[in-house]
């Protein structure tokens, strides 16, 4: 079937949003390796290209369908923060944003029964669920350790180590 113009424009914003957050994310790589905390900028670093594989994975479904790609431009990315929490922070604020954006695109999908994209996007819709709570959990986590050392270190640490578990994505 093909797509409504509106759809297709909608998903173009949506590889936009997602190439966005890639480099939102490696912003905040960047400014967790000035602090030489390698654990949480390996954490952002992975972020950073799952990204980049959510603009992809719609960019391939306009593809299939012989819809046209259009490439908008990024916007200059943040490489300086207040600190780990106010970074982790922030990180919730884009997921979050990404979830409202998801959810519109989904739910014009429906209204144009566009099954196809619907289908496409439920994996969307699962996965900032996981990661809202991946960042909520991990922004606990940095509250708790607050401007204690030790405990930032044990957690970047343990970040360091969720990447290699995961073979590095
Ligand atoms: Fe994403
Ligand atoms: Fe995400």
């Amino acid at each position: 079937m093909t797509m409504r113009k509106s759809l297709a424009a909608a998903l173009n914003d949506q590889i936009n949003h997602e190439f966005s957050a890639a480099y939102v994310y490696l912003g905040m790589a960047a400014y967790f390796e000035t602090l030489d905390l390698g654990g949480f900028a390996g954490w952002m670093r992975a972020q950073s290209e799952e990204e980049w594989g959510h603009g992809m994975r719609i960019y391939e479904h306009l593809a299939a369908r012989d819809v046209p790609v259009t490439l908008s431009g990024l916007d200059q990315a943040e490489t300086e923060y207040d600190g780990p929490e106010s970074v982790i922070a922030s990180a919730l604020d884009l997921e979050q944003g990404t979830t409202r954006s998801i959810n519109a695109v989904y739910a014009r999908s429906l209204e144009q029964g566009d099954f196809q994209a619907k289908a496409m996007l439920d994996w969307f819709v699962d996965e900032q669920t996981e990661e809202e709570d991946t960042l909520r959990t991990l922004l606990s986590q940095v509250k708790i350790a607050g401007d204690e050392g030790a405990a930032l270190l044990i957690l970047d640490r343990e970040l360091a180590g969720r990447q290699s578990a995961n073979g590095g994505a």
